[in-house]
């Protein structure tokens, strides 16, 4: 079960994010970066940091800790932006926090090297999930007291956002050229035997399960979210099969635009209904930013 906590605090935005997380104290006296089911990206995106932190976890990944948090919209009526107010009003109920790491700083590959094994191991995590948002335009790891920690999964796990083609997204290859630790020699072939095994059908489906029945229910297609949570364990086993092989790692693209999906890279475009769904570790969610 996640840990459940009360909002009980607005402090700040988080003007960085694109998703306009923001900084909020809870009733268990934390602070956390909470992220909101109002925001456009929509609440899919919350389901995927979920399971992917709970994975990273079992993968002993550092993750800072998840929690469900509820909101009373009431304790952003003093809110001076407009922006923030609306988001908050429209986020009441069950939403995401996590861990604040209060002095961390984002990963820069020229400050902070990286072993082939830890790299190759990231990567791996995040063909796994299919992570579109660990590039070098924005690797979304934080090091704080000197180590490297995972953040920011909502841009992963994009098949959900169209199940009837899930299976087959699910087995498309992942190009890691862009990922932020692409330079350091990831050791595909070691992640995919060390961690491979871990990724047991139930530390899927206790991963899964973790996720609040709010974010998963009226899903087009699905009669209940017991039926949903199965799709996610049946395309993440799925897509566990001779993972290592489909993980490509080539040229880095240059300086120019993005190949981030569209609907990543604004705080309101549309989660991607088609599109090829080809994953690559190439977001830039700084770019589209209102
Ligand atoms: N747990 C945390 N501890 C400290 N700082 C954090 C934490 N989580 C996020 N941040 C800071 O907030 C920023 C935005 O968070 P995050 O990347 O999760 O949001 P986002 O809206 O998904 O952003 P984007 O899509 O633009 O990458 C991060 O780049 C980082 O600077
Ligand atoms: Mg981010």
């Amino acid at each position: 079960m996640l840990k459940e906590v009360a909002a009980t605090r607005y402090v700040t935005p988080l003007w960085e994010g694109g998703s306009l997380p923001g900084l909020v104290e809870a009733d268990d006296l934390g602070t956390y970066v909470m992220k909101f089911t109002g925001a456009g990206q929509g609440r899919r995106t919350l389901v995927a940091e979920v399971i992917s932190a709970g994975i990273a976890r079992r993968l002993g990944l550092r993750v800072p800790d998840v929690v469900r948090m509820e909101l009373d919209p009431v304790i952003g009526l003093g809110e001076p932006d407009q922006e923030v107010q609306e988001l908050l009003k429209a986020s009441g109920g069950a939403n995401f926090g996590m861990d604040f790491l209060p002095g961390s700083i984002g990963y820069d590959p020229l400050a902070y090297a990286v072993s082939a094994r830890e790299s190759g191991r990231i990567v791996w995590f995040d063909a796994l999930i299919n992570n579109v948002d660990r590039s070098w335009r924005n690797p979304n790891l934080l090091v704080w007291h000197g180590d490297l920690w995972l953040i920011d999964h909502g841009a992963s796990m994009i098949w959900q956002h169209n199940w009837p083609t899930a299976a087959k997204a699910a087995l498309r290859p992942y190009d890691a050229s862009d990922h932020v630790l692409a330079s350091f020699g990831p050791d595909i072939g070691a992640a995919q035997e060390e961690l491979g095994p871990r990724v047991t059908e139930e530390a899927l489906r206790e991963c899964v399960a973790e996720v609040p029945g709010e974010w998963l229910c009226e899903e087009p297609g699905f009669d209940s979210v017991e039926e949903v949570r199965a799709a996610h364990v049946r395309t993440l086993a799925a897509r566990l099969e001779g993972l290592g092989e489909r993980i490509t790692i080539g040229e880095r693209s240059g300086d120019g635009p993005s190949r981030a999906p569209g609907w990543l890279t604004g705080r309101t475009g549309d989660p991607p209904g088609s599109g090829d769904g080809r994953a690559s570790a190439s977001g830039d969610p700084k770019g589209g930013r209102a």
